[in-house]
């Protein structure tokens, strides 16, 4: 088996994809013309093009504005996991989604998320995929704006719903801002984790340790800036869901992914796993990210099985589950690996 094809077809856990940037362009299309909602072209493929994580984000409430009844959400959510196991052989994801993106043009919270849960429950009998869902607060958003919101995902909670994180540009508004709101979510026993450290320096990380209590780092690149930073997080073994080509498009280089940060994470021995971000909006998806990534770094296949298994590690199921999961992927990847053409390259 030829590499790319090994790395495709590796059992994956996503635990940094959001809801909203997996829209294929064609159902964003279909559900403008169902809802009579002008998008600035018929040719959505061509909205999705931008090299700013601000102009990505006004696409991205774009695009969701066309999202309205609750099978709206249950179909994006359903070909979402459908786009991850048949492109990437996807088993498990913590999909983040933005409540208060739908709740502020007026679309019920029990909309989204039960639509979101419909498509989640249809996706893992028909693929075997399972999914949870983290609410994501969106920096841009007052505090106050964001404490309700918890307050909301609190009231009405189905078994999916596991955790909060923070999304939305980082340089204008920095974790602190929504200690409040963590600490509800906290108090409600949801998981925690932020987006930090994407486009902002290492103290950032600091913060989300100490203040909001966060139990995972989404992206995390600029933690190379600080050296105790970095050994912190190797003491306490904080997992980093890193995105090759959403952060490469935004921040850094797209075209040359052989100087992405995440190489240097990996070999100062950080504990990452790869994830798709945004996939549909960034032309990408899960197999594509573990192919292009794995190429520019040369990362051979051992690297991938344990980047594979941080996932697995890093993931928010109960420690039986876990050991489960690891089995069953420790024995795929066997199997793979075993039909590797030899030797592999990448
Ligand atoms: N919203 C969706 N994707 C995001 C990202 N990578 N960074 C910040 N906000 C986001
Ligand atoms: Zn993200």
């Amino acid at each position: 088996m030829e590499y790319g094809e090994f790395l495709r077809r590796v059992p994956k856990v996503e635990l940094h994809c959001h809801f909203e940037g997996t829209v294929r362009a064609a159902t964003a299309a279909d559900l403008a013309r169902k809802h009579d909602i002008a998008l600035p072209t018929d040719d959505v493929e061509k909205l999705y093009d931008y090299d700013s994580i601000y102009e990505f984000l006004k696409i991205f409430a774009l695009v969701s504005s066309a999202l309205i009844d609750q099978e709206d959400f249950a179909r994006t959510s359903y070909e979402s996991l459908e786009d991850g196991v048949k492109l990437g052989n996807l088993k498990y994801r913590e999909m983040f989604f933005n409540p208060t993106l739908h709740t502020s043009r007026g679309v019920p919270y029990k909309t989204v998320v039960d639509g979101l849960v419909d498509g989640i429950h249809a996706a893992e009998k028909d693929f075997g995929v399972r999914c949870r869902l983290i609410a994501d607060v969106y920096r841009q958003d007052p505090p106050e704006q964001a404490r309700e919101m918890v307050e909301q995902v609190l009231e009405h909670r189905p078994d999916e719903l596991i955790g909060l994180g923070m999304d939305g540009a980082e340089a204008p508004d920095p974790p602190e801002k929504f200690v409040d709101a963590y600490r509800l979510a906290k108090q409600g026993g949801l998981r925690l984790t932020a987006h930090a450290c994407e486009d902002a320096p290492a103290k950032n990380i600091t913060t989300c340790l100490d203040v909001l209590g966060i139990e995972r780092i989404d992206h995390g690149y600029h933690v190379l800036g600080d050296d105790a930073v970095v050994q912190r997080c190797l003491d306490e073994g904080l997992t980093f869901t890193v995105c090759p080509t959403a952060t490469a498009v935004c921040y850094f280089d797209p075209d040359d992914l052989t100087k992405h940060p995440i190489r240097e994470m990996a070999e100062r021995g950080l504990k990452i796993m790869l994830n798709s971000d945004d996939p549909t909006m960034f032309h990408t998806d899960i197999g594509s990210e573990y192919d292009r990534m794995t190429r520019a770094a040369g990362w051979p296949p051992e690297r991938i099985r344990e980047f594979v298994l941080n996932g697995v590690d890093g993931a928010w199921l109960s420690d039986d589950e876990k050991r489960t999961m690891r089995k069953a992927f420790e024995q795929e990847l066997d199997e793979l690996q075993a039909q590797l053409d030899q030797p592999a390259r990448a």
